[in-house]
C-alpha cells in the first residue's frame, strides 16, 4: 500500500509511520518540521520512508507531493497543536488547521486519493464535560473551549462537505489525550511528558487548581492501531478514539511516582483559566465499526513512556 502521512515527523505521526513501514507500506512523510523532529523519523528514513519537507499551507507544493507519491491513503495529522498558541493567535491556528486541511482535501481530490484519515480531537472538540453524562458519544454537542478545538471542528465540517460534494471518502478520528514515547509537552496530554521529565530530573509536579481535572488518556500505539483500522474501513464521520476512563491529575502523579519508586508529591498552583474540568469519550463506535479496543492500560503505557526517557 502507498501511504502518505502529513505531520509524519511528529509524535503520533512518526509512530504511525513506523507501523505502516512494519506492515510493508511505501510511506511518504509530509512535514515542515515546525514541531516535528528529524530524530523521530531517522529510523523510518533508513527503512525506506521518504520525507517531503513542505508547509501544508502551500497548496501547489502539497498537490505536487501528492501527485508524485500517488498514495492510496492519506493520514492527515499535520496541525498547530498548542492550545495556548491558538488562544494567542487564532488566525494563525486557523491558517494551518482549517486552511491547511482545505489544501489537503483539494490535493486528495486532484490526486484522486481513495481514502483520507483525519486526526481530530476528542479532548478539545466537545468542551466542558462536567455536568454532562460521561463518557461522551459522537452525537454529544460540540462546544469547544479554544480556537484549537474550534479549528478542528471546522476541519471536520470541511471533510463532511467534501464527502457531500465530491464523494470523498474520509473519517475523523477524535483522539483522546494521547501519550507515549516521543511525546512533546505542548500536546493535549502534555502533562504526562512534563511529569515524566520531572521524575527523571528528581523534580516535583506542579498541579494547577485542585488536581481533580480529568482526561481520557490513550496510549499512542493504540491510537495508531485505530488509524490503520480506520484507513482499511469505509467508515465515515466522527469516531472517538479513547478509553472512556476518567483519570485525574493527582492520580497520574501518584501512578508515576509508584512506577518510578520515588516520592512525587504535588505542588499546588492557582487554577488556569480556560481549562475544562472533565472530559472522557465513549469508544463504542470504534469498537462496533472498526473492531478497535484500547489494549494498553494506563500503568503499562506510563511505564513504557518513562522507560523511553531513560
Ligand atoms: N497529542 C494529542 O494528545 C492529540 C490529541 C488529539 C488530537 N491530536 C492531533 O493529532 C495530530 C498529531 O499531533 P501530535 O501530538 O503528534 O503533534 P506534533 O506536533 O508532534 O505533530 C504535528 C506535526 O505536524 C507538523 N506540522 C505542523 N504544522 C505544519 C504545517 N503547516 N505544514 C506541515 N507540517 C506541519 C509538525 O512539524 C509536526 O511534525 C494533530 O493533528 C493533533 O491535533 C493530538
Amino acid at each position: 500500500m502507498r501511504s502518505l502521512v502529513t505531520g509524519g515527523a511528529g509524535f503520533i505521526g512518526s509512530t504511525l509511520v513506523d507501523a505502516l513501514l512494519a506492515r510493508g507500506d511505501e510511506v511518504t512523510i509530509v512535514d515542515n518540521l515546525s514541531t516535528g523532529r528529524r530524530q523521530n523519523i531517522e529510523a523510518a528514513l533508513g527503512n525506506g520512508a521518504r520525507l517531503v519537507e513542505l508547509d501544508i499551507r502551500d497548496r501547489p507544493e502539497l498537490e505536487a507531493a501528492v501527485g508524485d507519491a500517488r498514495p492510496q491513503v492519506i493520514f492527515h495529522l499535520a496541525a498547530q497543536i498548542d492550545v495556548r498558541v491558538s488562544v494567542a493567535d487564532a488566525a494563525f491556528d486557523a491558517s494551518i488547521n482549517i486552511g491547511g486541511t482545505a489544501n489537503v482535501l483539494d490535493a486528495v481530490r486532484a490526486g484522486a486519493v481513495p481514502r483520507l484519515v483525519f486526526a481530530s480531537t476528542g479532548g478539545a472538540i466537545y468542551g466542558e464535560g462536567e455536568g454532562r453524562e460521561l463518557p461522551l458519544g459522537e452525537h454529544a454537542e460540540l462546544a469547544p473551549f479554544s480556537p484549537y478545538g474550534q479549528s478542528k471542528q471546522a476541519a471536520e465540517l470541511y471533510l463532511s462537505l467534501y464527502h457531500r460534494l465530491y464523494g470523498l471518502s474520509s473519517v475523523c478520528l477524535r483522539l483522546g489525550n494521547v501519550y507515549g514515547p516521543r511525546q512533546d509537552p505542548l500536546g493535549e496530554a502534555g502533562v504526562i511528558a512534563i511529569f515524566c521529565g520531572l521524575l527523571r530530573e528528581g523534580g516535583r509536579p506542579t498541579v494547577f487548581g485542585d488536581g481533580l481535572q480529568t482526561r481520557d488518556y490513550i496510549f499512542v500505539e493504540d491510537v495508531v492501531a485505530a488509524m490503520i483500522a480506520a484507513a482499511d474501513s469505509d467508515v465515515t464521520g466522527p469516531v472517538n478514539v479513547g478509553t472512556g476512563i476518567e483519570t485525574d491529575v493527582l492520580a497520574l502523579a501518584r501512578a508515576l511516582g509508584e512506577l518510578a519508586g520515588t516520592p512525587f508529591e504535588a505542588e499546588f498552583a492557582p487554577p488556569r483559566t480556560g481549562e475544562v474540568q472533565a472530559i472522557t469519550i465513549d469508544p463504542a463506535r470504534a469498537a462496533a465499526e472498526l473492531g478497535w479496543h484500547p489494549r494498553t492500560s494506563l500503568a503499562d503505557g506510563l511505564r513504557i513512556t518513562l522507560d523511553s526517557l531513560s
